[in-house]
């Protein structure tokens, strides 16, 4: 059992909890897969009788980031639910955090960056109609032998949401047309080492494109991949 607070999967306190996901968002910024307000951090964090999670607010840089900005929003809440907390309002995509919670038990955690080189795949037409490819093995880290982009839309909408649960669906991260990519983790800890391996993917694969495009694995060689990493757990 390991001590580091973003490597735990059920955190025991509400604080050590809130702690965590302020520690998380500003790790992404220190590694350098974030910047000024953009992205977003939450972690599942249940009230007695009522499943939850607990999300960076709207519009506030990490570093002012205090406890109390930490905003807990229950499972249930549908849009004109009011936040529980007074003091700030939850990430303007709280919908993709909650739908995601509520469609993959798993998920304990997730992270949302505008990372560079993430982002800037995000926009190429090819990316958006196929993904990013099985150009590296390390691809099968993420949960299958590519990984998807979600449709465009306007942030903060339910329609960008469903299109991001579509591109979950069998994988633990995906790309965001025109916006970034998101991560998934059993912790927060694995969630932003996804969010990490996404980026260095995409900077692997862009300069793979400036030298001339790289050669594919096939999807035997990716099967071979991925019941290696399972055999290994
Ligand atoms: P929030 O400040 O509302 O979390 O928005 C940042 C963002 O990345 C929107 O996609």
């Amino acid at each position: 059992m390991t001590d580091d607070p973003l490597a735990q999967a059920r955190h025991r306190t509400e604080a050590e909890a809130r702690a965590a996901v302020i520690a998380c968002a500003l790790q992404m910024n220190a590694l350098g897969i974030n910047h000024g307000k953009a992205g977003n951090v939450s972690c599942r964090w249940d009230r007695s009788a009522a499943s939850g999670y607990l999300i960076t607010p709207a519009a506030l840089p990490f570093h002012r980031l205090e406890a109390a900005d930490i905003v807990w929003m229950a499972l249930e809440a549908d849009d004109g639910d009011a936040p529980d907390e007074a003091r700030g309002q939850p990430s303007s995509e709280w919908r993709f955090h909650r739908d995601l919670y509520r469609a993959r038990g798993q998920v304990q955690a997730l992270v949302h960056t505008h990372s560079l080189h993430a982002a800037a795949l995000s926009c190429l037409p090819a990316i958006q109609r196929s993904g990013l490819p099985p150009f590296h093995y390390m691809i099968a880290t993420l949960g299958g032998s590519d990984v998807r982009c979600a449709a465009y839309h306007s942030f903060g909408t339910q329609a960008l949401s469903d299109a991001v649960i579509t591109a979950m669906q069998g994988r633990h991260a995906c790309l965001m047309a025109h916006h970034g990519l998101l991560a998934a983790g059993g912790h927060l800890a694995q969630a932003l080492s996804r969010a990490l391996e996404l980026e260095r993917l995409s900077q692997m694969y862009a300069l793979g494109l400036s030298l001339g495009g790289p050669a594919l694995l096939d999807e035997a060689q990716m099967q071979d991949v991925m019941a290696r990493f399972a055999r290994r757990g």
